[in-house]
């Protein structure tokens, strides 16, 4: 069994995240999204279990995809769960550095290799924290999460889910 990890914060998650999680579903037999209980960016939006059950919701379709919940180390994680590859999605140069950087210390920890699946382009202007923003002044979300996380963000910021006050 070749399983992968998809790993991150996800506060949300956003269209990208998906077709990353999506493309990685058909190359592997099982893949596990290990959401971080605390991400290191201050201030997250939603729960840990708040951003595992929009995940469940939006990765419904997907058999061989099941959602965690990550408190240690990746690699730690990855030996628990039996899983040999980690994936992430790669949007610019911008994410190159810091992925790169991780890749090679998770590589050194435990000899886990990552994966990198460029981004598709339609997704490459998209991150949480910019949908998170967008949403909190009303902006339009609805092209850039699933319907199912822009109804959360409407409900969070007393909006609907066009962004519009209600
Ligand atoms: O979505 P994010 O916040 O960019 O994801 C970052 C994540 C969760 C992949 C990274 O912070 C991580 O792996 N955290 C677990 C702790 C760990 O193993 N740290 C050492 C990384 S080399």
């Amino acid at each position: 069994m070749a399983t992968a990890l998809c790993p991150g914060s996800f506060d949300p998650v956003t269209n990208g995240h998906l077709d990353i999680i999506e493309r990685t579903a058909r190359h592997f037999d099982d893949v596990i999204v290990p959401v971080t209980r605390n991400p290191q960016k201050s201030g997250s939006l939603f729960t840990l279990e708040e951003r595992q059950e929009m995940l469940r919701e939006v990765t419904a379709h997907l058999t061989n995809v099941t959602i965690g919940s990550l408190e240690g180390l990746l690699v730690d994680y990855a030996e628990e769960h039996r899983a040999q590859t980690i994936v992430k999605g790669l949007r610019a140069v911008s994410d190159f550095d810091y992925e790169l950087q991780m890749a090679q210390m998770n590589q050194r920890l435990s000899g886990i290799d990552t994966f990198f699946i460029s981004t598709s382009p339609q997704y490459s202007f998209l991150s949480s924290s910019l949908v998170r923003e967008i949403a909190q002044f009303g902006g339009d979300v609805a092209s850039m999460v699933p319907p199912a996380v822009a109804k959360r963000l409407a409900e969070r910021f007393g909006t609907n889910a066009s962004g519009e006050a209600s």
